[in-house]
């Protein structure tokens, strides 16, 4: 059953979205089977080199060293950002059709066949994503348009009891979640269908979904320098309450919270 329009919340697959719980199960049988769960238990390092090679197989060496510099040594800060999920936002105006479900592990895959048609920095941001999923983050959701079945649009969110229930390495990288608050990760808008309003009518979606389920904030961490990252979430409602610095230095790296 096909979903017309971006309030939609019903899936292409026809279930219901706001029974998450169910959706939740089904896309951990879809995601976690034995050769992701024999991934999830590699050695970081090991799982360093295997990300690195697949940059190289699908970006070229020119993506890999660009993204290698930054491993050896950067400075970044991250802007957090904010909304009230008891606020109303209003409508938000998106020019893409589609319906929005969790995703499948093929859904994951297919992504990153399509990064193969995009630019070489969308290879790096989907192999990224891929890389999240398979440390053990698997409440991914996809768009696909309601006329073609396109991917475009993913995003993942992320709970206390996520950065809890996963130790490899990540937890210094979110900033602190309360079990009311929930954290938008890895925001990605499929190169054809960017400037459209997908990102921020799609985290509308999911936030009203995450309102239902008793959440009452929601978090993002965006470079300062990712201009069109801060539009679509200011256009979503967020707001900045705090930074984030990270220092990267020979492939480890230190995050200090400023703010709330
Ligand atoms: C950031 C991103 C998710 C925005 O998604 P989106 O669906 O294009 O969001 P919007 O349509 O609201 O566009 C946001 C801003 O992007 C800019 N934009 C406009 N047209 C664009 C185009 N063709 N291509 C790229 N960006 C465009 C505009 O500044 C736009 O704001 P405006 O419409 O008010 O002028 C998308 O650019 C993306 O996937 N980037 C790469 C991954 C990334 O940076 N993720 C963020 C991690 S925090």
């Amino acid at each position: 059953m096909a979903c017309r329009g971006q309030k939609c919340f019903v899936n292409n697959r026809g279930h219901r979205l706001d029974n998450l719980d169910r959706f939740r199960d089904e896309s951990v049988r879809g995601l976690a089977t034995k050769r992701q769960a024999r991934v999830m238990k590699l050695n970081p390092a090991v799982s360093k080199v295997r990300y690195g090679i697949l940059l190289i197989k699908n970006g070229g060496l020119r993506v890999f060293w660009h993204h290698l510099k930054r491993q050896i040594y950067s400075r970044i800060t991250f802007w957090v950002l904010e909304r009230n999920l008891q606020a109303d936002n209003g409508h938000i105006p998106c020019g893409v059709q589609y319906p929005l479900h969790p995703a499948l592990w093929e859904d994951i895959e297919e992504a990153l066949q399509v990064s193969k048609s995009e630019s070489p920095e969308a290879v790096y941001d989907l192999i990224q994503r891929k890389w999240f999923c398979e440390s053990g983050f698997y409440d991914c959701y996809i768009a696909r348009t309601a006329d073609t079945n396109d991917p475009c649009y993913i995003q993942w969110l992320v709970t206390s009891a996520n950065v809890h229930m996963v130790s490899r390495g990540f937890r210094c990288r979110f900033p602190r979640l309360r079990e009311d608050e929930v954290l938008v990760e890895n925001v990605y808008t499929f190169e054809k269908y960017r400037g459209k309003g997908v990102m921020p009518s799609a985290i509308d979606v999911l936030s009203r979904l995450a309102r239902r389920k008793g959440f009452k904030r929601m978090l993002t961490c965006v470079r300062e320098d990712n201009t069109y990252s801060l539009r679509g979430f200011e256009k979503a409602g967020f707001k900045k309450f705090g930074e984030i610095r990270e220092t990267r230095f020979l492939f480890s790296s230190r995050r200090k919270q400023l703010g709330n």
